[in-house]
């Protein structure tokens, strides 16, 4: 019994403990005229959507959830933010080469058609993310149009 309080003694003092090491939640500013959204006028419905479930973790308009200000929870959503934006950052697109944007909207149908994001996860604590069949479709109209047309 000794060992166990004494094990979770140091669970909790190690708990406390991570809370102190820093998470960087800064969004770097955004500029429109590189902005995804912005340059490319999505309609106010397409707009929506990607903010509400994509751009959390790919633009530079993270809204931090109350979960990621607790340790450890806090590093494994830093983590997902970075590795979203290093794939896909929407704040910067026009940044893009033409090869880039292609593979990245091709790259974006498969994932909606294939549900494999926004992740799954993420949608726990996030309603709005919790894409419909429908909301998919419309999303996937959108961006074929843009691979279609070439207007990348
Ligand atoms: C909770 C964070 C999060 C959300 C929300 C999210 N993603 Fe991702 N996304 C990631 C991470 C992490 C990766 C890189 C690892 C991976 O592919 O699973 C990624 C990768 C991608 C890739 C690149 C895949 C590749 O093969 O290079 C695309 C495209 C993508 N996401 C599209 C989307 C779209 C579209 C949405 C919204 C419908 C979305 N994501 C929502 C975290 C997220």
């Amino acid at each position: 019994m000794k060992t166990f309080k004494k094990v979770v003694f140091w669970i909790f003092v190690s708990f406390a403990i991570i809370q102190f090491i820093p998470v960087d939640k800064t969004n770097q500013p955004i500029n429109k005229s590189v902005n995804f959204i912005d340059v490319k006028k999505s309609p106010p419905k397409v707009a929506a959507l990607l903010k509400n479930a994509c751009y959390d973790c790919h633009s530079n308009e993270t809204v931090y959830p109350k979960y990621a200000y607790i340790a450890p929870f806090s590093w494994s959503v830093k983590d997902h933010i970075n590795e979203g934006r290093e794939h896909l950052n929407f704040s910067v697109w026009s940044s893009y080469n033409k090869e880039l944007k292609e593979s990245m909207l091709k790259k974006t149908v498969q994932t909606l058609e294939n549900k494999s994001m926004p992740l799954p996860a993420y949608i726990i604590y996030h309603e709005d993310a919790n894409l419909s069949d429908a909301d998919r479709k419309v999303l996937v109209k959108y961006f074929e149009e843009i691979i279609e047309t070439k207007s990348y």
